[in-house]
């Protein structure tokens, strides 16, 4: 339980993942996540599968018999920092010379069997759509042979396995609701390393967040690599979905709907989502975000250039224009709405026009937050094979630097309109500046922090904002939300 303590509320990426231990397992797992936040929660589904196999998480390597690290493709810097982390392993492995090393997620599928010929310290290679697999997997790789699977599934989205909360801080929880993308930007990796869309049926998901709430948890993400095409019309593919039964197509289950459910069987409980590819965003979701306050008033919609060069050039199925008309649209149905974007700086063939499309872009849209990137080339992509990455990594990085600066500014201009409100803001943890204050986010996501009083972790306070930096708004609590 120490260790447990010790790494709550730090930073997951790349930390150990712990839970309670289970009584009568022996063995000992260290399972560290990298990437996305579906990576953080497979390796909860990970956990879980193998707590039934006789394991348990611990945040001492060395003491490790089974070592996993999910991983991440997006980007070549991602994929360099699980490289580096394996030579790492190697040195542990002098001190623990007993224990195995698993490599999971996006570079296992993107690898495969190369992985074991390129780090002689991985015996075992599984793709995210094999972790049900792993009691066998691991039994191989126990008895001395390597092990791999990375076969993608058309139907797996581990809807009856309850993941186990990894270094969770009892408030806030994700849960998957689609996996996979069939959407092809031609930049992306991860149609390739996490196969084609499929959703999760709608009753596991009520049923998981039910059980999450009953564990007294506030707060569910539902995430997937692209929200809103969640389609749930009896398992398969979404792309096969015309070809379902009249029936199936009749009682088929859109985000919308699903959105509309949660929030309607659990009003106690916030809900957010992500990730949003605009091509697929209807009003509907909107109308249904209007109709609940449970449902938080922040989308992450992600662009990717301002420009509509680049956005063909991206496959990204609509315009500047249409994207823009949608958030008109979205600010005509709920005016308080956050958004926030990704961006890519560089994409192969970018100009300085492209460039100043995206920051006029920016500037119309006043993102409260931003995520933005250097063009990284992923191997097996449309953009790899087809298209030239042709601008200067000293370009890239000075047009990302330019993207960067001005979404600070407007970070700062939407802090800013919250000071002087009353807003609702759910405690998930200490402060890490200021022990004596409690940090937690509003509706639209962002941070708040305010002097602890008596309040306690996972109430849902009322906080007059009275002062802000860019990324974290100041305030003091004026009482407990009628939320509470
Ligand atoms: N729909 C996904 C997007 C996954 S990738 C989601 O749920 O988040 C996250 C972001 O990484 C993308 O929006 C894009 O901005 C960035 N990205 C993806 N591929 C990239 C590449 N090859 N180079 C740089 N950035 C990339
Ligand atoms: Fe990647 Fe585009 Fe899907 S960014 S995850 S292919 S929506």
């Amino acid at each position: 339980m120490e260790q447990v303590e010790k790494v709550i509320d730090e930073k997951k990426q790349g930390k150990p993942l712990l839970i309670e231990q289970k009584e009568g397992n022996a063995k000992k797992l260290f399972i560290e996540s990298y990437g996305c936040q579906m990576n953080m929660n497979d390796s909860e589904i990970v956990a879980a599968i193998l707590a039934e196999e006789g394991f348990n998480t611990t945040g001492n390597i060395e003491e490790a018999d089974l070592v996993l690290v999910n991983t991440c493709s997006i980007r070549e810097k991602a994929e360099t920092t699980v490289r580096n982390r394996l030579k790492k392993y190697n040195a542990v492995k002098k001190v623990n010379p007993k224990m195995k090393v698993g490599v999971l997620g996006c570079m296992a599928e993107r690898l495969k069997a190369k992985f074991l010929e390129e780090e002689k310290i991985v015996d075992l290679v599984v793709g995210p759509d094999a972790y049900r697999d792993l009691p066998n997997l691991v039994e191989e790789v126990e008895a001395g042979r390597d092990a791999v699977n990375v076969i993608l599934s058309k139907e797996e989205t581990y809807a009856d396995v309850s993941p186990v909360r990894l270094n969770s801080n009892g408030v806030s929880a994700f849960v998957s609701i689609t996996r996979g993308c069939d959407n092809m930007c031609t930049f992306c990796v991860v149609p390739f390393t996490r196969g084609r869309e499929r959703s999760r049926d709608p009753k596991s998901i009520i049923e998981e967040i039910r059980s999450m709430n009953d564990q007294n948890f506030k707060e569910i993400t539902l995430l997937g690599q692209n929200v809103d095409s969640y389609l749930w019309y009896g398992g398969g593919l979404k792309k096969d979905f015309k070809k379902a039964s009249e029936m199936a197509q009749a009682t088929a289950v859109d985000f919308a709907q699903l959105l509309n459910m949660c929030a309607t069987e659990f009003p106690k409980m916030r809900f957010r989502f992500s990730t949003s590819n605009p091509q697929d965003m209807t009003l509907d979701v909107i109308h249904v975000m209007a109709k609940h306050k449970n449902i938080c008033k922040y989308i992450h919609l992600p662009i990717q250039s301002g420009s509509n060069r680049m956005l063909k050039a991206m496959n990204r199925l609509h315009t500047r224009e249409e994207y823009l008309e949608l958030i008109e649209n979205i600010y005509k149905i709920v005016p308080e709405m956050n958004l926030s974007q990704d961006m890519i700086a560089g994409f192969c063939g970018e100009t300085e026009e492209d460039h100043k499309d995206t920051l006029d872009l920016m500037e119309k849209v006043k993102y409260s937050f931003g995520f933005m990137f250097a063009y990284s080339e992923r191997p097996g992509t449309l953009a790899a094979k087809k298209m030239e990455d042709d601008i200067p990594l000293a370009t890239k990085k000075r047009r990302l630097q330019e993207i960067i600066n001005l979404q600070q500014e407007h970070s700062l201009y939407r802090a800013k309109e919250h000071v002087g409100k009353i807003q609702e803001v759910l405690i998930e943890g200490t402060s890490k500046k200021n022990e004596n204050e409690w940090k937690g986010r509003n509706t639209q996501n962002t941070v708040v922090v305010f002097p602890k009083e008596n309040y306690k972790l996972g109430d849902f306070v009322n906080v007059k904002i009275e002062d802000c930096t860019t990324a974290t708004l100041k305030g003091t609590a004026v009482g407990y939300s009628e939320n509470n």
